[in-house]
């Protein structure tokens, strides 16, 4: 059984909380961004990820937390989902930029949203001026 997991059976008379070590995420070009996440719940919750910016909104992923992941067919292949919620996304491009929305839904229906940032370089780091 998953740490997580476990962690979510112990805390049952805790409501969803979800915490992120670093909200804004920066990485170049092709490179990759890990969007960590700590969630404590009741039972195995199902975790959505979801691309949001200006112009559009796509689902990403979408797992119940020791499962295998569904993964949007524009994702597959650069995303990795992690026992713990948290999602990878590798390969990256300019257009990954925006807000990424993890939604954690527990069996009973409650669920609770968090927010991140990603903000991708055109430079890769060979290539960023000395300061
Ligand atoms: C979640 O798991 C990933 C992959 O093992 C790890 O890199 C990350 O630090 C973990 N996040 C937290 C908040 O524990
Ligand atoms: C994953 O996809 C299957 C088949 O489309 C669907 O039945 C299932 O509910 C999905 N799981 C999640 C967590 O969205």
């Amino acid at each position: 059984m998953h740490v997580s997991l476990l962690l979510c059976l112990l805390s049952k008379a805790q409501a969803i909380t979800i915490q992120v070590p670093r909200n804004t995420v920066t990485a170049p070009v092709q490179g990759s961004a890990l969007f960590s996440v700590d969630i404590t719940c009741i039972g195995a919750p199902t975790i959505r990820w979801m691309f949001s910016s200006v112009n559009r909104q796509q689902s990403i992923a979408a797992w119940v937390l020791g499962g295998s992941a569904n993964v949007t067919q524009m994702y597959e292949g650069r995303v990795q989902t992690h026992p713990n919620g948290s999602l990878t996304i590798s390969n990256l491009r300019l257009q990954d930029s925006g807000y990424y929305i993890v939604t954690v839904t527990e069996m009973s229906g409650s669920s609770k949203d968090m927010g991140l940032v990603l903000t991708v370089t055109e430079h890769t780091e060979t290539e960023l001026q000395p300061l």
